[in-house]
Protein backbone atom coordinates (compact mmCIF):
# COMPACT_ATOMS: atom_id res chain seq x y z
CA UNK A 1 0.00 0.00 0.00
CA UNK A 2 2.92 2.11 1.07
CA UNK A 3 6.23 1.97 -0.74
CA UNK A 4 9.49 3.56 -0.74
CA UNK A 5 11.99 2.65 -3.38
CA UNK A 6 15.80 4.33 -2.40
CA UNK A 7 14.23 7.18 -1.03
CA UNK A 8 16.41 10.55 0.05
CA UNK A 9 15.16 13.80 1.41
CA UNK A 10 17.72 16.85 1.61
CA UNK A 11 16.74 20.09 2.85
CA UNK A 12 17.77 23.89 1.42
CA UNK A 13 21.15 24.13 3.02
CA UNK A 14 21.83 20.57 1.65
CA UNK A 15 21.20 18.41 4.81
CA UNK A 16 20.15 15.03 4.35
CA UNK A 17 17.23 14.15 6.27
CA UNK A 18 16.31 10.28 4.78
CA UNK A 19 18.79 8.77 2.63
CA UNK A 20 18.36 5.72 0.33
CA UNK A 21 15.35 4.24 2.40
CA UNK A 22 13.24 1.32 0.81
CA UNK A 23 9.69 0.24 2.60
CA UNK A 24 6.96 -1.66 2.26
CA UNK A 25 4.09 -1.40 4.08
CA UNK A 26 0.86 -3.48 3.34
CA UNK A 27 -2.64 -2.67 4.08
CA UNK A 28 -3.82 -4.02 7.22
CA UNK A 29 -0.25 -3.54 8.92
CA UNK A 30 0.94 -1.98 12.17
CA UNK A 31 4.40 -0.34 12.41
CA UNK A 32 6.53 1.86 14.82
CA UNK A 33 8.71 4.34 13.16
CA UNK A 34 11.34 4.65 15.90
CA UNK A 35 14.71 6.51 16.22
CA UNK A 36 16.73 9.26 18.11
CA UNK A 37 15.66 12.87 17.85
CA UNK A 38 16.38 14.11 14.34
CA UNK A 39 16.69 10.58 12.47
CA UNK A 40 13.91 11.82 9.79
CA UNK A 41 10.49 10.21 12.04
CA UNK A 42 8.40 13.28 10.91
CA UNK A 43 10.21 13.50 7.31
CA UNK A 44 9.20 9.79 6.70
CA UNK A 45 5.43 10.60 7.63
CA UNK A 46 5.31 13.94 5.86
CA UNK A 47 6.59 12.05 3.00
CA UNK A 48 3.07 10.05 2.95
CA UNK A 49 0.99 12.82 3.17
CA UNK A 50 2.71 14.73 0.37
CA UNK A 51 3.86 17.35 2.20
CA UNK A 52 7.03 17.07 1.14
CA UNK A 53 8.35 15.59 -1.72
CA UNK A 54 11.32 13.30 -1.84
CA UNK A 55 14.39 14.65 -3.22
CA UNK A 56 15.68 11.36 -4.70
CA UNK A 57 13.69 8.01 -5.57
CA UNK A 58 10.18 7.40 -5.24
CA UNK A 59 7.57 7.49 -2.90
CA UNK A 60 3.67 5.75 -3.95
CA UNK A 61 0.95 5.15 -2.20
CA UNK A 62 -1.64 2.23 -3.58
CA UNK A 63 0.50 2.42 -6.91
CA UNK A 64 0.60 6.45 -7.17
CA UNK A 65 3.89 8.36 -7.72
CA UNK A 66 3.98 11.31 -5.22
CA UNK A 67 6.06 13.00 -7.55
CA UNK A 68 3.81 12.46 -10.56
CA UNK A 69 0.37 13.07 -9.20
CA UNK A 70 0.56 16.91 -9.14
CA UNK A 71 -1.31 19.04 -6.67
CA UNK A 72 -4.77 18.63 -7.77
CA UNK A 73 -4.59 15.05 -6.36
CA UNK A 74 -3.18 15.81 -3.27
CA UNK A 75 -6.52 16.26 -1.88
CA UNK A 76 -8.31 13.19 -2.94
CA UNK A 77 -5.49 11.29 -1.40
CA UNK A 78 -5.23 13.11 2.13
CA UNK A 79 -8.60 12.33 2.45
CA UNK A 80 -7.93 8.77 2.67
CA UNK A 81 -4.50 9.77 5.24
CA UNK A 82 -5.37 10.35 8.84
CA UNK A 83 -2.68 12.51 10.48
CA UNK A 84 -1.75 12.93 14.13
CA UNK A 85 0.55 15.84 13.91
CA UNK A 86 3.53 16.05 16.40
CA UNK A 87 2.38 19.34 17.25
CA UNK A 88 -1.17 18.46 16.86
CA UNK A 89 -2.36 21.39 14.32
CA UNK A 90 -5.70 22.00 16.02
CA UNK A 91 -7.66 25.13 15.45
CA UNK A 92 -6.95 26.63 18.87
CA UNK A 93 -9.89 29.02 18.99
CA UNK A 94 -12.64 26.52 18.00
CA UNK A 95 -14.47 23.64 19.93
CA UNK A 96 -13.06 20.34 20.50
CA UNK A 97 -16.14 19.16 18.87
CA UNK A 98 -15.96 21.89 16.04
CA UNK A 99 -12.36 20.71 15.68
CA UNK A 100 -13.58 17.32 14.75
CA UNK A 101 -16.48 18.33 12.92
CA UNK A 102 -14.42 20.29 10.55
CA UNK A 103 -12.74 17.12 9.06
CA UNK A 104 -15.55 15.24 8.45
CA UNK A 105 -15.71 13.86 5.27
CA UNK A 106 -19.13 14.69 4.16
CA UNK A 107 -19.06 18.30 4.83
CA UNK A 108 -22.80 19.27 4.61
CA UNK A 109 -23.97 17.23 7.76
CA UNK A 110 -26.89 18.28 10.16
CA UNK A 111 -25.16 18.82 13.85
CA UNK A 112 -27.30 15.98 14.97
CA UNK A 113 -26.39 13.63 12.26
CA UNK A 114 -22.26 14.48 12.71
CA UNK A 115 -22.88 14.33 16.78
CA UNK A 116 -24.06 10.56 16.11
CA UNK A 117 -20.58 10.15 14.16
CA UNK A 118 -18.92 12.32 16.52
CA UNK A 119 -19.88 11.73 20.10
CA UNK A 120 -18.70 8.14 20.09
CA UNK A 121 -15.03 8.94 19.18
CA UNK A 122 -14.95 11.50 21.57
CA UNK A 123 -16.54 9.21 24.22
CA UNK A 124 -13.26 6.83 23.16
CA UNK A 125 -10.45 8.88 23.47
CA UNK A 126 -11.92 9.98 26.64
CA UNK A 127 -12.17 13.84 25.87
CA UNK A 128 -16.13 13.71 25.86
CA UNK A 129 -17.07 15.56 28.63
CA UNK A 130 -14.90 18.73 26.97
CA UNK A 131 -16.46 18.34 23.72
CA UNK A 132 -17.87 22.33 24.40
CA UNK A 133 -14.40 23.92 25.45
CA UNK A 134 -12.31 25.64 23.25
CA UNK A 135 -9.36 24.23 22.38
CA UNK A 136 -6.98 26.61 23.99
CA UNK A 137 -8.36 25.97 27.01
CA UNK A 138 -6.76 22.36 27.24
CA UNK A 139 -3.98 20.47 28.67
CA UNK A 140 -1.36 18.83 25.97
CA UNK A 141 -2.64 15.50 26.67
CA UNK A 142 -6.37 16.91 26.02
CA UNK A 143 -5.41 18.17 23.14
CA UNK A 144 -3.75 15.14 21.85
CA UNK A 145 -6.58 13.15 22.35
CA UNK A 146 -8.69 16.01 19.84
CA UNK A 147 -6.59 15.33 17.61
CA UNK A 148 -6.44 11.48 17.32
CA UNK A 149 -10.25 12.11 17.13
CA UNK A 150 -9.96 14.51 14.36
CA UNK A 151 -7.45 11.77 12.16
CA UNK A 152 -9.85 8.79 13.06
CA UNK A 153 -13.30 10.41 12.20
CA UNK A 154 -13.54 9.28 8.77
CA UNK A 155 -12.07 5.48 9.40
CA UNK A 156 -8.60 6.20 7.11
CA UNK A 157 -7.05 3.70 5.19
CA UNK A 158 -3.46 5.31 6.34
CA UNK A 159 -3.39 6.58 9.82
CA UNK A 160 -0.10 8.41 9.99
CA UNK A 161 0.77 9.44 14.32
CA UNK A 162 3.45 11.21 15.05
CA UNK A 163 4.32 10.63 18.64
CA UNK A 164 0.63 10.22 19.23
CA UNK A 165 1.29 9.13 22.89
CA UNK A 166 3.85 11.75 23.82
CA UNK A 167 1.61 13.94 26.53
CA UNK A 168 -0.82 10.70 27.68
CA UNK A 169 -0.83 8.96 30.92
CA UNK A 170 -1.16 4.94 30.66
CA UNK A 171 -5.00 4.90 30.87
CA UNK A 172 -5.09 7.44 28.08
CA UNK A 173 -2.71 6.08 26.23
CA UNK A 174 -3.89 2.75 25.99
CA UNK A 175 -7.14 3.76 24.83
CA UNK A 176 -5.17 5.36 21.94
CA UNK A 177 -3.37 2.09 21.34
CA UNK A 178 -6.15 0.25 20.91
CA UNK A 179 -8.16 2.44 17.90
CA UNK A 180 -5.15 2.39 15.86
CA UNK A 181 -4.69 -1.29 16.36
CA UNK A 182 -8.88 -1.12 15.43
CA UNK A 183 -7.92 0.83 12.44
CA UNK A 184 -5.51 -2.02 11.66
CA UNK A 185 -8.02 -4.81 12.15
CA UNK A 186 -10.27 -2.67 9.35
CA UNK A 187 -7.85 -2.81 6.96
CA UNK A 188 -6.08 0.62 8.10
CA UNK A 189 -1.97 0.51 7.88
CA UNK A 190 -0.76 2.62 10.36
CA UNK A 191 2.85 3.99 11.30
CA UNK A 192 3.47 4.90 14.30
CA UNK A 193 6.75 7.19 15.31
CA UNK A 194 7.26 7.20 18.93
CA UNK A 195 9.71 7.36 21.93
CA UNK A 196 7.93 5.21 24.42
CA UNK A 197 9.87 1.80 24.49
CA UNK A 198 7.30 0.83 27.28
CA UNK A 199 4.45 1.25 24.92
CA UNK A 200 6.14 -1.27 22.37
CA UNK A 201 7.31 -3.42 24.63
CA UNK A 202 3.11 -4.08 25.56
CA UNK A 203 2.37 -3.83 22.13
CA UNK A 204 4.56 -5.62 19.78
CA UNK A 205 4.87 -4.85 16.23
CA UNK A 206 7.13 -4.28 13.72
CA UNK A 207 9.52 -1.82 14.14
CA UNK A 208 11.22 0.83 11.37
CA UNK A 209 14.21 2.30 13.14
CA UNK A 210 15.99 5.23 11.56
CA UNK A 211 19.17 6.68 12.68
CA UNK A 212 20.55 10.03 11.35
CA UNK A 213 18.57 9.47 7.56
CA UNK A 214 19.35 5.81 7.49
CA UNK A 215 17.09 2.80 7.95
CA UNK A 216 19.05 0.81 10.16
CA UNK A 217 16.13 -1.80 11.08
CA UNK A 218 13.00 -3.26 10.23
CA UNK A 219 11.52 -6.09 11.40
CA UNK A 220 9.55 -7.53 14.45
CA UNK A 221 11.12 -7.54 17.68
CA UNK A 222 13.31 -10.46 19.12
CA UNK A 223 12.65 -10.82 22.88
CA UNK A 224 13.56 -7.03 24.24
N1 LIG B 1 12.40 22.08 6.76
C1 LIG B 1 13.60 21.68 7.19
N2 LIG B 1 14.73 22.30 6.84
C2 LIG B 1 15.95 21.88 7.25
N3 LIG B 1 16.14 20.80 8.04
C3 LIG B 1 15.04 20.14 8.43
C4 LIG B 1 13.72 20.52 8.04
N4 LIG B 1 12.84 19.66 8.60
C5 LIG B 1 13.57 18.77 9.30
N5 LIG B 1 14.90 19.06 9.21
C6 LIG B 1 15.98 18.29 9.83
O1 LIG B 1 15.85 16.95 9.45
C7 LIG B 1 16.19 16.09 10.54
C8 LIG B 1 15.07 15.11 10.79
O2 LIG B 1 13.96 15.79 11.32
P1 LIG B 1 12.65 15.06 11.80
O3 LIG B 1 11.70 16.10 12.22
O4 LIG B 1 12.22 14.12 10.73
O5 LIG B 1 13.18 14.24 13.06
P2 LIG B 1 12.41 13.29 14.08
O6 LIG B 1 13.02 11.93 13.98
O7 LIG B 1 10.95 13.40 13.82
O8 LIG B 1 12.78 13.92 15.50
P3 LIG B 1 11.90 14.09 16.85
O9 LIG B 1 11.98 12.77 17.56
O10 LIG B 1 12.61 15.17 17.59
O11 LIG B 1 10.50 14.47 16.45
C9 LIG B 1 16.50 17.00 11.72
O12 LIG B 1 17.89 17.12 11.86
C10 LIG B 1 15.88 18.33 11.33
O13 LIG B 1 16.58 19.40 11.88
MG1 LIG C 1 9.40 14.17 14.86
Amino acid sequence: MIKFVNVGVSFPGGYQALQNINLDIARGEFAYVIGKSGAGKSTLLRLIYADILPTRGVVSIEENDMNIIGRLQVPFLRRQIGVIFQDYKLLENSTVFDNVKLALDIFYMKRSASRERIWPLLRRVGIFEKRDETVKNLSGGEKQRVAIARALINDPKIILADEPTGNLDEENADNVMSLLLEGCGGGAAVLMATHDTHLRKKYPARIIELDKGRLVRDGFPDVE
